[in-house]
């Protein structure tokens, strides 16, 4: 194992075989700003990578090819491909690969899973085709694929702003037991963001005070958590609302939504408290995974 500069994920890298794990992230904070002229929404963020992971690799071959786990998620639409791509046309390699794709981050969860897989390819390719793209290159060639890429190049905890891509990574916050909680049913985040009402943008007071609390040493699980997307996804999968209420009927003090959802999370001081609150939700109508912070 070695450990690329400035980057916290492990690289397995052993006769051309690259191995990068892709981690889940949550909002500890999300707020909007307002709409932009682009369409996008400038956003304020605190985001914080977990264990729970993808994991690719890449080998050298004669052309482009994923093979995944998850079948439906096996076409050229994917973001991984698009990622590799991207890069090609960046720089002009003509070199191939077969990317390996271990799906375990549930998808349209809100957990941003095919960007982190993104990021996670064109760190993997970069290394696979020795191209001289460092950390801050890659983060910006991410952008071009989604808001959230750019993140994984800043993890296990960073303020995020702009329309995401704008990173900065902050000190890192001490380790947190997780339980997420993700609903069958997903929410599109392109028509979350369009059903938006103006009067839930705001100054970013909700990241100020998660920041204020942090530099103050508040423990993960009694911080102020906010998401201002919350309630309009809850409008569009009540789903949510009922994960939201069934974690504080297990006794969770501090339940909210990441990223666009529809999973809902909350944070533990120890494991036995986080699988006792995961057992009481074991339900047909969404999936529990328990996991950490990365660190
Ligand atoms: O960038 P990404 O593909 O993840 O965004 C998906 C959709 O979410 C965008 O098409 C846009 O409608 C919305 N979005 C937004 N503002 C952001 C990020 C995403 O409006 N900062």
């Amino acid at each position: 194992m070695s450990q690329e500069a400035g980057d916290s994920r492990p690289i397995d890298s052993q006769r051309g075989f690259i191995q990068v794990s892709a981690p889940a992230k949550i909002n500890l904070s999300l707020d909007i700003l307002g709409r932009r002229p682009d369409g996008y929404h400038e956003l304020r963020s605190i985001m914080q990578a977990l264990e729970l992971h993808d994991t690719l690799s890449v080998e050298p071959a004669p052309s482009l090819r994923l093979s995944c786990d998850r079948e439906d998620l096996q076409d050229d639409q994917n973001l991984v491909l698009r990622a590799a791509r991207l890069l090609q046309e960046a720089t002009g390699c003509r070199e191939g690969a077969h990317i390996i794709l271990t799906k375990r981050i549930p998808t349209e969860a809100g957990l941003a899973g095919g960007s982190s897989d993104a990021a996670a390819a064109l760190l993997a390719l970069t290394r696979l085709w020795d191209l001289p793209f460092g950390q801050e290159r890659l983060a910006r060639l991410g952008a071009i694929l989604g808001s959230d890429v750019p993140f994984f190049f800043n993890t296990p905890s960073a303020l995020v702003e702009g329309r995401g891509e704008q990173v900065r990574r902050l000190p890192t916050i001490p380790q947190a037991h997780v339980v997420l909680c993700k609903p069958v049913q997903g929410v599109s985040t392109g028509r979350l963001f369009s059903l938006l009402p103006v009067s839930a943008y705001s100054l970013g007071q909700e990241t100020e005070r998660l920041l204020d609390a942090l530099d103050q040493g508040v423990p993960p699980w009694t911080l102020p958590l906010s998401n201002t997307l919350q309630e309009t996804a809850t409008g569009l999968a009540p789903i949510i609302g009922r994960a939201l209420a069934a974690f504080y009927g297990a006794g969770a003090s501090n339940a909210i939504m990441t990223g666009s959802g529809s999973t809902t999370y909350a944070l533990f001081p120890d494991e036995r408290s986080a699988r006792t609150t995961a057992l009481t939700l074991e339900d047909t109508e969404w999936t529990v995974v328990q996991t950490r912070f990365a660190l």
